[in-house]
């Protein structure tokens, strides 16, 4: 099955399962996400009174295109639900997130989320975290460069993330610096209470104990869910 086909199955899936009419809604960022969206939008259509935040500028544009209401964060108090991408899963529902670029808001977003549901298809799944995905880390552009050497003090190759022959600019006005660990995370708690003391580190894509459910679309087009599989309400 081709991967577009994998998100769009899960992507509907998770909405079909998790938004229901009158909540505020979370709205992920990135190809997978992208399909969420699009399934919310014929919800609204069909007569669902949703309040959206949008997790990017990119995630906004769609959703008004779809005709769903948005509004800032600080315009609801929380959100009940929202459905994101990842980009690895491991056994235990830990994720790294933000290889399209939207980590910081995502989790400040995924912080005011009552259930945060990821969905991606099988090639997300990984045994230990950042053994496929670097580890993006969003850091101010001031100093950035004494950033990335106590970055690579923790273990990991940082490269700066570029586009178009520049340096890739966030939402929020930051770099991002991509960070392949050779080994793999053995202790992601530990790494993100490292990271998060150094100066100039903005926000890192650990999304450690965020996940309410996660939901992965196998080759065959089947959806496991881990709240299902625990017989979990949804
Ligand atoms: C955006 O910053 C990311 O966290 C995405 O959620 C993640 O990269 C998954 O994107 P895809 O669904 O495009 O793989």
């Amino acid at each position: 099955m081709e991967p577009a086909e994998m998100k769009r199955i899960v992507a509907e899936r998770a909405v079909d399962m998790y938004v229901k009419d009158g909540m505020n809604v979370g709205l992920g960022t990135g190809s997978t996400a992208y399909f969420a969206i699009k399934r919310i939008g014929e919800l609204v259509a069909d007569g669902f009174d949703l309040t959206c935040v949008a997790t990017s500028v990119q995630s906004e544009d769609l959703a008004r295109e779809c005709g769903i209401k948005v509004v800032e964060l600080d315009q609801v108090d929380k959100l009940d639900v929202t459905i994101d991408g990842a980009d690895e899963v491991d056994p235990k529902m830990q994720l790294i997130k933000g290889l399209g670029g939207a980590l910081l808001r995502e989790k400040i977003v995924a912080a005011a989320t009552v259930r945060e549901i990821i969905i991606a298809d099988s090639s997300k799944r990984v045994g230990k975290l950042g053994t496929k995905a670097p580890l993006p880390v969003e850091v101010l552009r001031f100093g950035h460069e004494h950033t990335r050497f106590a970055l690579k003090r923790q273990g990991c190759e940082p490269v700066l993330r570029m586009r178009d022959g520049e340096p890739f600019v966030t939402d929020g006005g930051n770099y991002i610096y991509d960070c392949r660990f050779p080994e793999g995370i053995d202790n992601p708690f530990f790494l993100e209470s490292r990271i998060d003391v150094i100066p100039g580190v903005v926000e890192n894509g650990l999304f450690l104990n965020t996940a309410y459910d996660v939901l992965i679309c196998e080759e065959d087009g089947s959806v496991t869910s881990v709240a299902e599989a625990e017989n979990r309400e949804s």
